[in-house]
């Protein structure tokens, strides 16, 4: 029997080539070797954000589209709202018995959030929380695996332990989630920074080609390098990490002539930006044929699909814990 995995993200609008990279193209791939759920996590959106509530169906919809054109198949991988399954809620008040306060004061990426907020003495009930909705979210699936970035791991270990506990309390029902390392880097935003569209250093997976190549000019680049001809070092250079990723095949080239001083950075851009429109150019082409009513079906499909799911695991769990 396939293992399964399920993995989400918070609807924040639409998504960049960092999200693609690092994230939807490992689902992709996973889709075919294993039960693949894609949960969209709305209410946890309201963890830090609770006044724009009014934005998550718009972020919601722009999100499955892109995820759509990213290639996941709603058939193989259903998608689903978390606020849709009412039993993420329920679980989660029952998870909420199982671990201390001061285990989730401890967590550093709720941490880190909260300081990046500046409302470390300011956090909800519900955002300390935020691990152990997240923990109800993998195991109302009895997903074995989730993929995830470095920065969700501590999440991961809070949803371990409450299987644990829950398993030992009441007997087996949850496997214990193993989080599974996203394999490709972190690609970084237009200024080398960690890519986030609040950076204003993002390159959207919907951004038109003279977008794509806009952007790409304002890239950082080697600051040795100032005009064709001084031997540049692509080690240091972002747009070379790009290359790297959407030009394989000229990759060596492109080094070898940096650092000759052969190739000029404006023309190693435009390079860049042609071979990244060409690497994005499917995913337009499947975007251009989701239409409203289409993301509309996925949701409903998905959300009949999970729900059933949810229900099948809710009954063991009363029936464990028996009440
Ligand atoms: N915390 C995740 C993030 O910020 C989103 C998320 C919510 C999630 N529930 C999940 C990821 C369950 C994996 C599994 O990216
Ligand atoms: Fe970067 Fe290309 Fe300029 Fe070299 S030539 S520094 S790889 S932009």
């Amino acid at each position: 029997m396939k293992k399964r995995i399920l993995s989400g993200m918070r609807p924040t609008g639409r998504l960049h080539i960092g999200n693609l990279v690092g994230a939807l193209e490992n689902w992709v791939q996973l889709q075919d070797f294993y039960n693949n759920y894609h949960l969209i996590a709305d209410w946890h959106v309201l963890t830090t954000a609770p006044e724009s509530a009014r934005e998550i169906t718009t972020n919601t919809r722009e999100m499955v589209a892109d995820w759509l054109s990213a290639g996941l198949d709603p058939v193989k991988s259903p998608m689903f709202r978390q606020s849709r399954v009412s039993a993420h809620a329920e679980l989660h008040l029952i998870f909420s018995m199982f671990v201390t306060l001061n285990r989730l004061l401890r967590n550093p990426t709720v941490k880190e959030q909260a300081r990046d907020l500046g409302i470390e003495d300011l956090m909800s009930y519900g955002h300390i929380g935020y691990p152990v909705l997240q923990a109800a979210d993998i195991l109302l699936y009895k997903g074995d695996v989730v993929p995830v970035g470095e920065d969700q791991m501590p999440h991961i270990e809070v949803a371990r332990e409450i299987a644990r506990r829950f398993n030992n309390l009441y007997g087996e029902v949850f496997p214990e989630p193993e989080g599974m390392l996203t394999k490709y880097a972190r690609l970084p935003g237009l200024d080398g920074k960690r890519m986030a569209k609040s950076l204003n250093n993002a390159i959207l997976m919907t951004d038109p080609p003279e977008e794509v190549a806009a952007k790409l000019k304002t890239a950082f680049t080697d600051p040795q390098k100032l005009r064709r001809g001084d031997p540049g070092h692509p080690e240091m250079c972002l747009v070379f990490t790009y290359h790297q990723k959407f030009n394989q095949s000229e990759t060596e080239q492109v080094s070898n002539d940096c650092r000759s001083g052969a190739l000029g950075c404006v023309q190693c851009k435009k390079r860049c930006a042609d071979c990244l429109n060409l690497y994005l150019a499917p995913l337009r082409e499947r975007r251009a044929q989701i239409t409203d009513s289409v993301i509309d079906d996925v949701l409903t499909d998905g959300e009949r699909r999970a729900c059933e799911e949810a229900a099948k695991t809710m009954a063991q769990v009363r029936a464990a814990m028996g009440i």
